[in-house]
């Protein structure tokens, strides 16, 4: 009887492209699922983009289009970059779904009919000006505790405090500038602490055959928090939030991280429905690996184990459903030893990647340093070409290739492996057959290394012997020879296939293999007399050019994106890009010639045949109307900025232009084209008013 295994990635959530540091997690669950399905057992990858919330809700706005839009494309974007790196998921789908709504709603139904949901008055910071309430993140203020400025709403990065929004001295929303006022009003809250006993018997270190399998470092802190008291959870946010209304309560929506995980159920339920299956089959069965049981396996970063190890288990088993038998956490992705940097170019966006690096690399450099621990993973660029071409050219490919190359001389047929060459047959058979096992136990860097090590011991092997000298005066003692060369690389690519799948199909191909490699026939004999296939070359040497180029292309397209971000919800951002040099000071009277002014744009459009020019009619109030034309057209649509306060330098020459006569300019921050924003006033600004 085959397993049942459901695999997960955490869902990539969706107000921006995918990066390295995502990659490193899809690659991970991707090799892992990989290696499973080739036990025989029935493995599903189940996987979406996660597309509520806050953040969405503030990038859609400052792009000036609907937040479905914005996800639509989002989901486009993540699929290409996934789909370009080999990622072998089942199904991408998304949280924004009927099956999500319809789980989360049942969710929420068996939750409430135990008792577990309580409805409480909560007082927060909301704007008038914004029109909703403040989370955390999109609300600074001075720290209460040690009174550093500009400290988001959740804790101080100057001095670590927590605390509660309400409690920041002065604070003022990061999406208007607006100073908050102090609303109140009914939140839902899950009592977690009401599944205590659950969570620790889930939680509790288990021998072989148990249920959950955590890492001990996870295990330790989560029972940590457990010990220090369960917080209730705030499950529920007001209008207008994009998200899934929360039935019976009209105006409230389900916070995005009630829903997200739920994503993970309603992509196999979109699964079960194209693949005449039943989603209780995976999702209301007993957790484990015996008979009609389901072993489900999250995989996730350091930042969202409070997510996935409390919450989530508690409510899949409040609610009836499959609790997780595996948590698999990983550490963060650095690059050249320090975090992803937008200035440095090494905030790398899968998508650039694909343009410069053949994607096979990066998934080989992970799984070659990834093991069952949550270190963080630091991507050095010198390091990952030299373990890259050492690896898969200089050992792997060239086992296969020296060997299949000379064995061409011969026919290209293969002949009986030599009786010497059984001590390292038996070797590396030993090897593999430890294979299956580490890569269930998410240890792919010991994994590789066997295949490594095989590659080393067979290139020794070929060295010691040198059947290319033979092929004249012995030539079947050289093919016999050479055959071993052969028959490793067929142990090798099944210990590589999960990593890099064209590689063994190759194999496969070259092989003539009547079923793909498994971990079952691996180790199977090849027939003497098989006439090989065509040999395709298995692996090219990386050049560090292409990581130069790389990077270059890196500075270039995240500058654009941080204009547009929405912050992560609870995830702070880093942007650490660099801006120009401050000029030399100057005194007061410097600003005198420079009449500045508020002004209303009335009007705007496209100009024709200039392609980053829009032309705005600009309402000075008393002063007037003014046209003006600016350089903003790849940051701005022309009806995102009809109605918009913006400041006018308004006794700038007029300058004639090839399209007519522009009459002040407005002024905007950003360094490049595509990355531009106005200098916003506030709408109660009136026009013509002097700034100074
Ligand atoms: N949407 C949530 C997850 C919901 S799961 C029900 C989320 N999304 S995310 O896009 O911010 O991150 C997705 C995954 O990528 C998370 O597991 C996160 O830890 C991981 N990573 C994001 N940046 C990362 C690095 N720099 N390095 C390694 N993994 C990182 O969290
Ligand atoms: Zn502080």
């Amino acid at each position: 009887m085959a397993n049942k295994v459901l695999v997960t990635a955490a869902l990539t959530y969706a107000n921006g492209p995918a990066h390295l540091g995502h990659l490193l997690e899809a690659i991970q669950t991707d090799v892992y699922a990989r290696a499973r399905k080739m036990s025989g057992d029935e493995v599903i990858f189940m996987w979406a983009d996660d597309t509520h919330g806050t953040p969405i809700q503030v990038r859609a706005r400052r792009e000036g289009i609907e937040p479905e839009a914005l996800i639509a494309r989002a989901y486009e974007e993540h699929l290409a970059t996934y789909r370009g790196f080999g990622v072998g998921f089942d199904i991408f789908y998304t949280t924004h779904s009927e099956e999500n709504r319809k789980h989360a709603g049942a969710i929420f139904a068996a939750l409430r009919a135990r008792g577990d949901v309580e409805v409480r008055d909560v007082e927060q910071l909301y704007s008038e000006v914004d029109q909703m309430f403040l989370p955390d993140r999109l609300v600074k203020g001075t720290c209460p505790v040690c009174k550093t400025p500009d400290q988001y709403g959740d804790s101080c990065e100057a001095c670590g405090s927590t605390y509660r929004p309400t409690e920041l001295i002065e604070p003022y929303s990061t999406v208007s500038g607006d100073k908050p006022v102090l609303r109140t009003s009914e939140h839902l809250f899950v009592g977690l602490g009401r599944h205590e006993d659950f969570l620790r018997e889930w939680l509790a270190p288990t021998d072989e055959g148990g249920r959950t399998i955590l890492q001990d470092s996870v295990r330790k802190f989560v029972l940590d928090w457990v010990d220090k008291g369960l917080r209730d959870w705030d499950i529920s946010r007001e209008a207008p939030y994009f998200g899934i209304e929360i039935p019976g309560f009209p105006g409230k929506y389900f916070y995005v991280w009630f829903d997200a995980p739920i994503g993970y159920i309603a992509a196999t339920d979109k699964w079960c429905q194209d693949n005449g299956q039943d989603v209780d089959s995976w999702w209301k069965a007993p957790a484990g690996r015996g008979d009609g049981e389901v072993e489900i396996v999250h995989v996730i970063g350091k930042d969202i184990v409070y997510f996935h190890c409390l919450f989530w288990p508690a409510m899949l088993h409040a609610s009836g459903y499959t609790v997780p038998s595996r948590v698999q956490v990983h550490g963060w992705l650095k690059v050249n030893g320090e975090k992803m940097s937008k200035s440095r170019g090494t905030f790398i966006l899968g998508k650039t990647f694909l343009e410069h690096v053949d994607p096979a690399y990066l998934r080989y450099y992970l799984a070659a340093r990834l093991s069952n621990n949550q270190d963080d993973f630091d991507l050095g660029m010198d390091d990952f070409v030299n373990r890259v071409n050492a690896d898969l050219v200089n050992k792997a490919a060239n086992v296969a290739s020296r060997s299949v190359k000379a064995l061409a001389k011969l026919g290209g047929t293969l002949g009986a492996l030599p009786e010497d060459a059984g001590e390292l047959v038996a070797a590396c058979t030993a090897r593999l057959a430890e294979v299956p096992g580490l890569y269930a136990n998410f240890e792919s860097a010991q994994a590789l290394r066997l295949a490594m090590e095989m590659a080393e011991d067979t290139n020794g092997y070929l060295n010691e012997r040198a059947p290319w000298k033979l092929t004249k005066t012995e030539p079947e003692l050289a093919r016999s020879i050479l055959s071993v060369g052969v028959y490793v690389s067929k142990l090798i690519a099944a210990v590589l296939k999960p990593v890099l799948p064209a590689w063994a199909e190759k194999v496969e191909a070259l092989l003539k293999l009547d079923a793909p490699l498994t971990w079952a026939n691996a180790a199977a004999p090849l027939p003497a007399g098989l006439e090989l296939g065509e040999y395709q070359n298995l692996a090219v040497r990386l050049d560090p050019k292409q990581l130069d180029a790389l990077i270059e292309a890196s500075k270039q397209d995240v500058a654009a994106d941080a204009a547009l971000d929405g912050g992560g919800e609870g995830e702070a951002e880093s942007f650490d890009y660099e801006v120009e040099a401050l000029a030399d000071e100057v005194g007061i009277e410097a600003l005198d010639g420079v009449d500045l002014r508020v002004g209303k744009i009335v009007e705007c459009e496209g100009v024709p045949k200039a392609k980053k020019l829009l032309r705005l009619t600009v309402d000075l109030g008393p002063l007037g109307r003014r046209n003006v034309f600016s350089g903003i057209a790849k940051s701005y649509a022309p009806e995102q900025l009809v109605g918009k306060h913006v400041v006018v330098f308004a006794n700038l020459k007029p300058r004639k232009m090839r399209f007519g006569l522009s009459e002040g300019m407005i002024m905007a921050a950003g360094a490049s084209d595509d990355a531009v924003t106005l200098l916003e006033l506030d709408p109660r600004s009136l026009p013509g008013d002097k700034i100074s």
